[in-house]
């Protein structure tokens, strides 16, 4: 091997390094592109006529290996937090006010303040100055290993400069100038392809590519704003000298970040950023100010899942003009019949709007919305457009108050808002083509009636093929029916029919679950079955005295008067008749007379548990005489936490209050088996 290769591959890798460097981070280029490309190829030719020269460091090796087929799982040392919003100068005043009264602090903190960059977040570990491994937020404690997609994107090192730590994690948002979103699309267009509809959605579909090269070909930039896991290092004490070490190892750093001082310092800093925002090259939703001083930082902690040391300052929500062209009513899959303005199309807050919901129509009487009406419309970021008010000196003549619908546009059956509620809803049920489908793959789902492998596309092609129009015509269909479904084989055809035939033998509360009763989830099932222990009484007491229902622990007016409005209607009495003909049976729920093991202590449920939804949990607590709180107090018997716990879990930590996890909660349940 010549050592004049080896010599010249080193002088071209370190000196495509420095142009990266003075490009990406020092924003200040000084070679022209075709310089540049001229040094790639040569290093590419190089290194094919001697591989093993091929290290993975190269620039040239950014795309290596084959797409995946998943993404791995990565968690988080350090978990990745999120930031508390402030939408006012006054909410700027106070976060600053709090955070010195916490320090004890009576002179003005200094802040680092940056903008707020509208793209995804990232974390990249680098290894004795080796990038060796990137992930995305996730949901802050797990995200998704996006290694070969970081190492695909050019603007951001493979190697550290200088003297780097053993172990350095860098966080930071990885985004997509407006230039290169705009020229992307451009290209996608020209292809018949579909666009990307801002840059933050350009920068997110990006990263998360299972094909390295697609994300290479995408102009993604990555701007660091803080740090993780660290080892053999010890941070400067200031936020903005933590910046210039990354700055100095070669991580890119936003240029528009600045030291400001106290809170006047941090509106200005705001102020002057709202005015820039226009010409800056990226997209920001804001601007963040974090207290500078470490020591503080770390003095003043974390609430929830954000630190108290940083606050982010939105800019409002862009507002534009435009025109109602009709207001429609849709039926929702709960027979909620939504007013929505059909809107001729407007650009705003980063996408094309064509239609908002109006919510219900007590909204639709508030705004005093026309149909010919300009309005204006908003949208925030991530969030739903809005129409925000009508310009009535814009009203064109003879523009008339809209009606609420008396009939469902779907099924002509009746449309009822009750007393107090917002809501209109189609009284059509399973007699409803809108709720039909959704009301049977409820009925069939695992905690109603529990028919394996009836999931919802078989639900729809049997309801839109007019096999099932109730949930008792599951129980009248033969082999041969089901047969003639998509990719059904007999083999299937007869599991599916043993299943439907399994779930007759039922219990009362999966049965009251099953029915899809308004508010009556498979907790208020289970505590009204044990009440009342047959379906008779049931009905009786909520057709004819409300009250007794509400005897019901947790039954309160509402669920009271959604069980009277479902018993009270004939279709449904109806429906009951026919599954007992068609031969479903539930067993009496005998009332346990003996105590409860659970009996008298309260339990409360925060985050997302790995494998049991709250309603279960709920559920299973509930069946040993646990109450649920939603709130912790000194007589919390058990806080049941899962992952992004709120503010639940240091409340119960701070009282001393024992924390299960799923794991504890299952023992404590095997503990005390149901009868
Ligand atoms: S700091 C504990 N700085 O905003 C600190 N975040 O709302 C957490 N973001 O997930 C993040 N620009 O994706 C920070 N200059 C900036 C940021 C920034 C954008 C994003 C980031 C984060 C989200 C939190």
């Amino acid at each position: 091997m010549s050592t004049d290769a080896r010599r010249r591959v080193a002088a071209l890798r370190a000196e495509i390094a420095r142009h990266d460097y003075r490009y990406y981070v020092l924003d200040d280029p000084q070679i022209p592109d075709a310089e540049y490309d001229r040094l790639m190829a040569e290093l590419k030719a190089l290194e094919s006529a001697h591989p093993e020269l091929i290290t993975p460091d190269s620039p040239t090796q950014r795309v290596a290996g084959a797409p995946s087929a998943a993404f791995g799982e990565v968690v988080h040392a350090v978990p990745m937090l999120s930031l508390e919003n402030g939408f006012t100068d006054e909410d700027v005043v106070a976060f600053d006010r709090r955070a010195r009264e916490r320090l004890g602090v009576t002179e003005p903190l200094w802040y680092w303040a940056e903008p707020k960059l509208d793209g995804l977040a990232m974390t990249a570990i680098f290894r004795d100055g080796s990038f060796v491994q990137a992930a995305t937020r996730g949901d802050g404690v797990r995200g998704e290993d996006v290694t070969a997609n970081l190492r695909a994107i050019r603007a951001f090192p493979l190697r550290l400069r200088g003297n780097a730590p053993r172990l350095l994690e860098v966080r930071g948002e990885v985004f997509m100038p407006i230039e290169g979103f705009e020229r992307i699309n451009r290209e996608a267009l020209a292809r018949g392809e579909k666009t990307f509809v801002n840059p933050r959605n350009a920068a997110a579909g990006s990263l998360r590519q299972l094909d390295p090269a697609v994300t290479a070909s995408r102009p993604l930039r990555v701007y660091c704003y803080g740090l993780g896991a660290l080892e053999g290092w010890v941070p400067p004490p200031l936020q903005s000298e933590v910046l210039g070490a990354l700055k100095a190892w070669g991580l890119p750093i936003c240029p528009h970040a600045e030291r400001v001082h106290g809170v006047a310092g941090c509106i200005d800093y705001y102020r002057a950023m709202a005015e820039r925002r226009a010409r800056l090259t990226y997209q920001i939703d804001g601007v963040v100010f974090k207290v500078e001083r470490l020591e503080y930082q770390s003095r003043l902690g974390f609430i929830a899942r954000a630190p108290r040391w940083a606050l982010a300052r939105k800019f409002p929500a862009e507002e534009a003009l435009t025109r109602v062209e009709a207001i429609e009513w849709q039926v929702g899959r709960t027979g909620a019949v939504t007013p929505v303005a059909r809107l001729t199309p407007k650009f705003v807050g980063g996408v094309t709007v064509s239609n908002v919901t109006l919510h219900n129509f007590d909204e639709v009487r508030r705004k005093d919305v026309r149909v010919g009406d300009t309005v204006v419309i908003r949208r925030a970021g991530d969030v739903i457009p809005e129409l925000v008010r009508v310009l009535p000196e814009r009203r064109p003549q003879g523009a008339l108050p809209v009606q609420r619908p008396e009939r469902c546009p779907v099924c002509g059956s009746e449309v009822l808002k009750p007393e107090g509620e917002a809501v209109a809803r189609c009284t059509g049920g399973f007699s409803c083509a809108a709720q039909r489908q959704e009301a049977i793959r409820h009925f069939a789902s695992r905690l109603a009636m529990d028919i394996e492998g009836l999931g919802e596309k078989l639900v729809a092609q049997l309801v839109e093929g007019g096999a099932v129009r109730s949930p008792a015509d599951l129980y009248t269909l033969s082999v041969e029916q089901l047969q003639t479904l998509e990719r059904m084989g007999k083999k299937s055809a007869e599991n599916l029919r043993r299943a439907i035939e399994r779930s007759k033998h039922t219990t009362l509360p999966r049965l009251l679950y099953a029915l899809g009763i308004r508010e009556v989830g498979e907790a208020t099932a289970l505590a009204l079955a044990r009440h009342f222990g047959e379906l008779e009484p049931l009905i009786e007491a909520a057709c004819s005295h409300p009250e007794r229902v509400e005897e019901v622990a947790d039954v309160g007016p509402v669920v009271a008067a959604h069980l009277h409005a479902f018993f009270s209607a004939p279709a449904h009495r109806e429906l009951i008749g026919a599954l007992r003909a068609s031969g479903v049976t539930w067993e009496p729920f005998a009332p346990s007379t003996a105590e409860l093991p659970l009996k008298g202590q309260t339990f409360v449920l925060t985050g997302t548990l790995p494998s049991m939804t709250r309603e279960q949990a709920q559920a299973a607590l509930g069946a040993l005489g646990a109450k649920v709180s939603g709130s912790v107090s000194r007589k919390t018997r058990y806080v049941i936490a899962g992952a992004d716990p709120g503010s639940k879990l240091e409340k119960a930590k701070a009282l001393g209050i024992p924390v299960l996890d799923e794991a504890g909660l299952r023992q404590l349940l095997a503990a005390h088996p149901r009868r």
